[in-house]
């Protein structure tokens, strides 16, 4: 039998401990072991919970326990969480986790601290809740140099420009459906204003191109400058918008990467992901584009990812960790900046605009309020190119 200890009992938590009772019979056999929680760790109580048995408030009880081998991390957050993750793993205990902000920031670290104690450090559930994306980068498409990474990270946010547009819901409306549904970071921020997005490419673009990429270096942006304005100037053209993260290797080696909000024509897959579900699509130098699909937040599709992990420590108990990276650096990342692509802007005040633009129209918009599309340029030349052309109310990338 492998004793688990699941740190947290939120969303995340209770959906482990649940997936783990339910199908214990199946887990078992694929395992080749029966995986049982032996503890829970929590701060208040939880009197109906079918699991308050195994709850305790001591984290040194579970550090202590020989019988625990394996500690699911799901409490987030880079204090506590990274606390009893390196005590776990001092203890010689395998962590499996879903906390992305501490992968993000301390993933090398604490990789580097499993592999000294012969223990492993597992976070499928970190990106895309529960789509398979951190075990087929690091092994299906181990043969490749990855030349970009580009996908939908966040389900909150996917989740709150669907409601909007197809909903025809608010703002807030929308985002208070995402809490309630157990999408959101404990903090909202993170997912709107793309921080969460940032994680995730973050520790993709560690795992695909070999150094740690930390969230300072990325630039990001969020929803939240987005109005209907801008929604309605983008359905006239045949486009939606996505707030996508992008890893884009260059010639040098270094990695354009940043968190945006993009218009993505109708005709790209990434455009029909809608609601919660995420999608990324990954391409390598030998097997071109790859796309990965599926719902990227909620209690049991990131349980189905934690417990798959668990699984994995149960089979190869003391594997040799093949996640890795080495640490990372200033010299790792371009700026993104001068990354070329078409933009789309809207002015406010405009009497005229720049040479050679596809403008946009939309019903009732306010004298002097243009919206129109560029061609390709970097970020430099598009700031040049709008001097002198009204107020710049939102410029933001067209994926090509
Ligand atoms: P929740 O806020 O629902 O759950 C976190 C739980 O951890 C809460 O019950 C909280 O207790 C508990 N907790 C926090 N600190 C401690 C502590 N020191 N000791 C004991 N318990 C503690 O968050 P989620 O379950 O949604 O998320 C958990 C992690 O999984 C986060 O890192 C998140 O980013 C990640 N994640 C979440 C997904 C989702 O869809 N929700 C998807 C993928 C990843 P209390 O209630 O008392 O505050
Ligand atoms: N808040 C995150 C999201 C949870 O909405 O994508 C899944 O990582």
């Amino acid at each position: 039998m492998i004793h688990v200890a699941i740190l947290g009992y939120g969303v995340v938590g209770s959906g482990v401990a649940e997936v783990l009772h339910e199908n214990a019979g199946a887990i078992g056999r694929r395992a080749e072991e029966e995986i049982g929680v032996k503890y829970i760790l929590v701060r208040r109580d939880y009197p109906d919970s079918p699991f308050r048995d195994r709850m305790v408030r001591d984290f040194s009880l579970i550090e202590q326990d020989p019988q625990v081998e394996v500690v699911v991390e799901v409490m987030g957050g880079t204090g506590a969480a990274k606390e009893y993750t390196e005590r776990a793993l001092r203890a010689g205990k395998s962590v499996v986790t879903a906390n992305k902000e501490l992968v993000a920031e301390h993933g090398y670290e604490l990789l580097q601290l499993a592999r000294e104690h012969g223990a492993r450090y597992l976070f499928e559930a970190s990106v895309g809740g529960g789509i398979p994306i951190i075990r087929p980068l690091s092994q299906c498409l181990a043969a490749n140099e990855i030349e970009e990474i580009t996908g939908i990270l966040n389900g909150t946010t996917n989740y709150i420009l669907t409601r909007m547009i197809r909903g025809g819901l608010s703002f807030e409306a929308a985002l208070k459906e995402a809490q309630d549904n157990g999408y959101a970071e404990a903090d909202p921020t993170a997912d709107i204003q793309g921080h969460d997005a940032c994680r995730k490419i973050c520790i993709l673009a560690s795992l695909a191109f070999g150094r740690h990429i930390y969230p300072r270096q990325v630039p990001t942006q969020g929803i939240t400058e987005l109005t209907g304005a801008d929604v309605a100037y983008a359905g006239s053209a045949g486009y939606r918008w996505k707030l996508l993260g992008r890893a884009i290797r260059q010639a040098d080696g270094r990695l354009c990467i940043y968190v945006a909000p993009h218009l993505v024509e109708e005709e790209n897959p990434l455009s029909g992901v809608e609601d919660v579900f995420n999608a990324i699509t990954v391409k390598g130098n030998a097997v071109g584009d790859v796309m990965f699909y599926g719902r990227g937040a909620g209690k049991r599709p990131t349980a189905s990812a934690v417990v798959a992990d668990v699984m994995d420590v149960a089979k190869h108990r003391k594997g040799p960790g093949e996640l890795s990276w080495a640490p990372g650096g200033e010299d790792t990342v371009a700026p993104a900046d001068a990354l070329e692509s078409r933009w789309y802007v809207r002015l406010a005040e405009a009497a005229a605009l720049p040479e050679g633009v596809q403008e946009l129209t939309r019903p009732d918009a306010p004298a002097g309020e243009r919206a129109f599309l560029t061609g390709a340029m970097s970020g430099a030349q598009l700031r040049e190119s709008l001097s002198g052309f009204g107020r710049v109310v939102l410029a933001q990338r067209v994926l090509d």
